[in-house]
């Protein structure tokens, strides 16, 4: 590979610039623009060349777009990905299709690439991945995970020689918002939903979101980094926080907790697992104090320990914020001739069935406070091999005591296996002791 290192003496003006396809100008896009045009000598003191932007692709040209020149815009991005005279392709445009195609095309043209787009990446990032090593080119992708937050570096480069064991992130910050009003307020779900809505931190289709669809390709790709594997979206467990009532909220805080939605990727000596799913965390856990739309991601290291990444994870200008240090990045590459580290594969691990999972759980079960009904209940526990840490029991007002459902118990378990505390819990809502089904819901960070 040739390296054309740029004449430090020479003037920015003189040096050819490197040119930008950029694809997508819309909440991102648009900030990207905005930094590439209104701070050129700062670029050109990072990359030792001119940056410029060569063309827009977007899907409505005629709409304005603020302080753009219109000559910029296109609604043909394949054409523009496949120019000679691109350098670098940003896509913004988000989704599996038309980006896959339009990257894969930037990608054998020679171009790198810098995208935000964690749903493409969680499906074909293996594709791209490969298409970008063959062709010796950059793919970039840090805002693809919670936002502004250096997270992707740092577990690909910064980390790469020590070996990380868990990754835990609060990686959607539409479900920190819902879930932290719900904590202050002692808003119902759709209470909490609406409000955000109407603030601009949910869509009008929140499916995504508070489903778990966005956070589980974020923990496919930060589990691929972490254990320097492969995994898709579709391999990670998922559940979402729809079914979140204010008792949760409420016996969550009991034992000191507030409920987040955790993505969770673990390494063990038999494979590896990622999950995405509402837990308890305690307050006195650096996730417990995450509040509103903000992100954060814990990893535990062997060696380095404990870190915690913290900030927003959206929005227009922290997102390009990510993007532009992708594109310095890339674009210093570029001027040297060389493309960064290749996305290290390791280790093909098996990946663990969620049965397997072995995990703390808050149960509550509403029984009749009556002799014998205790140790019915433990003896249920005993038979699946769960076993409990405390038991509290509470009395029960209103309805339910009428009809002589009159306690409350809250149970925290030990580690125990998923399966069993399934087993258990169908065992429970079969026993007469018990009404209704128990509410279950997983423990991390205690
Ligand atoms: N928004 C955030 O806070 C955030 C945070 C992290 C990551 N991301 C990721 O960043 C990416 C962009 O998100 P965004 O919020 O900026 O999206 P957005 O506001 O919906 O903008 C999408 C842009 O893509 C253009 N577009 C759509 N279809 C196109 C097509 N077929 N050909 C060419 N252009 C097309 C649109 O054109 P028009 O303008 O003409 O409609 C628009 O400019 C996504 O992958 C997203 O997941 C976003």
């Amino acid at each position: 590979m040739t390296t054309t290192r740029p004449d430090p003496a020479a003037p920015s003006s003189t040096r050819e610039p490197l040119r930008v396809a950029l694809l997508g100008c819309g909440v991102v896009g648009s900030q990207v623009a905005r930094m590439i045009l209104t701070r050129p000598d700062d670029i050109v003191a990072r990359v030792g060349r001119p940056v410029e932007l060569a063309g827009i692709a977007v899907a409505h040209v005629g709409r304005p777009r603020h302080g753009l020149d219109s000559r910029l815009f296109t609604d043909d991005p394949m054409a523009l990905v496949t120019r000679d005279d691109i350098d670098i392709v940003i896509e913004l445009i988000g989704g599996i299709d038309p980006a896959r195609t339009l990257l894969l095309a930037a990608l054998e043209h020679g171009h790198s690439v810098v995208t935000a787009n964690k749903a493409l990446l969680a499906a074909y990032g293996d594709e791209l991945n490969k298409a970008a090593e063959a062709h010796g080119v950059d793919l970039y992708y840090e805002a693809a995970v919670a936002g502004a937050i250096p997270i992707v570096r740092p577990l690909r480069e910064s980390l790469v020689g020590d070996q990380v064991t868990r990754v835990m992130g609060i990686v959607n910050g539409t479900t920190n918002f819902i879930l932290d009003q719900m904590t202050t307020t002692g808003a119902s779900f759709e209470a909490a939903l609406a409000d955000a809505q109407a603030r601009g931190f949910a869509e009008a289709d929140p499916t995504a979101d508070v489903e778990g669809y966005d956070a589980a390709a974020k923990a496919a790709l930060l589990a691929s980094l972490a254990f320097h594997t492969r995994m898709r979206g579709d391999q990670v467990y998922r559940e979402g926080i729809t079914g979140i009532t204010p008792d949760d909220i409420e016996a969550a805080r009991d034992m000191d907790c507030v409920i987040k939605l955790l993505a969770v990727c673990q390494a063990g000596k038999d494979g590896i697992v990622a999950r995405v799913h509402p837990a308890l965390v305690p307050v006195s856990h650096p996730l417990g104090s995450v509040s509103g739309a903000f992100n954060a991601v814990f990893v535990e290291a062997r060696e380095a320990g404990h870190l915690m990444f913290l900030g927003p994870g959206a929005g227009g200008s922290p997102t390009a914020s990510a993007v532009m240090g992708d594109l310095v990045t890339v674009a210093r590459n570029s001027v040297r001739g060389v493309a960064g580290p290749p996305q290290a594969v390791f280790d093909e691990y098996p990946i663990l069935p969620m049965d397997d999972v072995r995990t703390r759980f808050q149960i509550r079960i509403q029984v009749r406070d009556e002799p014998g009904v205790l140790a019915a209940v433990a003896t249920i526990f005993a038979h699946h091999e769960v076993s409990l840490q405390t038991v509290q029991q509470s009395a029960i007002e209103g309805a339910d005591k009428a009809d002589g459902w009159s306690a409350t118990l809250k149970i925290l378990t030990h580690e125990a296996r998923e399966s069993d505390v399934e087993a258990c819990v169908a065992e429970l809502t079969q026993s007469k002791a018990v009404n209704a089904a128990p509410r279950v819901i997983r423990v991390e960070g205690m």
